[in-house]
This record gives C-alpha cells, structure tokens and sequence, in this order.
C-alpha cells in the first residue's frame, strides 16, 4: 500500500541520510520551541549560532519569562523578525502564568500562544512528546505538491495538502516523519534542481513521472 511504503522510505531515509541538527537531540519543549520559532523565517545555518547562545543565556523556561524585553531583543539581534522574539517572552510570562512553567501538551493550548501557529504547534509538539500532529510548512508544501502533482498554486490548496500531511504522518512515529520531510525539502527536494534520483519518493512522485519537477509547485499569479 503507498502509504505505508511512503512512511518506511522515508523514514529509512532520514537514518541514513538525515541532519544532524542540535535540536533534534532534545526532547524538552523549551530549547524545541525556541528553535522553531528561529527557524520560522531564518535557514538552519544561521540559527545554529543563535540557538546555542540562547540557551547559554537563557538556559530555561523560567529564565526567559524573568529576563527584561530589552535582553530578549539585543539576543534576537541579527535574526529579523523581532516580533518573534517579543512574542517568545510573552508566550514564556504566559506559560508560567497558565501552565505553572512547562510547555502546553496540547494542540489547542499551543495554537493560543501568541506567534504559535499550526505548523510551529505540530513541530514542537511532535518532536517534543512525539504527538501525531502534521506540519506543513513552505518546504513541506513543495514536496507534497511534486508528490500529487498538484496543478494549482500552493495557496489554493491547503486544505487538501494538510489532508496529505495528516494522511502519510506515521502515527507510530510522528517525530521522526516530521523532521523527515524537513530534511526532505531542504536536502533533495530542493526548489531548484530536486535530486529526483536519491529520493525516497521518485517511484511514488507524480513530478518526477511527468517530469515536471521544475514546474511544480505552480507560481501564484498576481
Ligand atoms: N525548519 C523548521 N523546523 C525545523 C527543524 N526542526 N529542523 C530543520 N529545519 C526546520
């Protein structure tokens, strides 16, 4: 059956060919969810540097919520985006507040965070508690647009793609599959130039059987 063919190959994938990253050796939802929320808008390579003095400075959760904005922010310096790090020490003074300091478990609870939407709410929550909540972020899109060979814009189409990411999500492993597909469309399923022939996917790939890699995702027409 596909699906469960697509899990495995994936999955068998990613223990040979997947990332590194430091994150990923966490299983606590403070130091995950400070690196989504980089990672949100900023490449991997640059947030590295950024997550580790982070976590020197600001080693928990309590740490943050105590810490001023103004220290917050000149550590967020560089990044962009400075709302997410005033969001990063509302959530923080929120957690404490509501949640006696420990990361909510749940997906309704996260979605109230301010700055937490659904993908960064599956990716914490799944790498953290290895909770079966899908992602879909623009990476993730790409890829299941190639898969499906989806032949309207990404935009026009998310419910049906949040339905792919939900669908193929290996319930027993939801972790791993996430960080997966991550590594998937930042590796070989690139924007330009997909390595189709070290995919798990190719014989799946409704892309690569029409050989429209290059077309897909379609382009919004403005
Ligand atoms: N982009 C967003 N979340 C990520 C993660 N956990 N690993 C790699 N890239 C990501």
């Amino acid at each position: 059956f596909a699906i469960l063919d697509l899990r495995e190959s994936l999955l068998s994938w990613y223990a040979q060919g997947g990332r590194d990253l430091p994150w990923r050796q966490q299983r606590d939802p403070y130091p995950i969810w400070i690196s989504e929320i980089m990672l949100q808008q900023t490449q991997v390579k640059t947030v590295i540097p950024y997550y580790h003095r982070w976590l020197e400075r600001f080693p928990t959760l309590i740490s943050l919520a105590e810490s001023s904005q103004q220290d917050v922010l000149k550590l967020w310096q560089g990044l962009g985006y400075y709302a997410r790090a005033r969001n990063l020490h509302a959530c923080a003074r929120a957690i404490v507040q509501d949640y006696d300091g420990s990361f909510p478990r749940t997906l309704e609870a996260a979605l109230a965070l301010p700055g937490i939407g659904r993908t960064t709410a599956g990716g914490i929550l799944s790498a953290a508690f290895n909770l079966p909540l899908p992602i879909l972020d623009g990476n993730v899109k790409r890829i299941f647009a190639r898969l499906i060979g989806l032949r309207v814009p990404p935009a026009k189409a998310m419910k049906l793609l949040w339905q792919c990411s939900e669908v193929l999500l290996d319930p027993e492993n939801p972790r791993d599959f996430n960080q997966a597909l991550m590594d998937l469309g930042a590796t070989l399923c690139t924007p330009k130039a997909p390595e189709c022939s070290r995919c798990p996917w190719m014989a799946h790939c409704q892309a690569y059987q029409l050989q429209m890699q290059a077309d897909l995702p379609m382009r919004e027409t403005s």
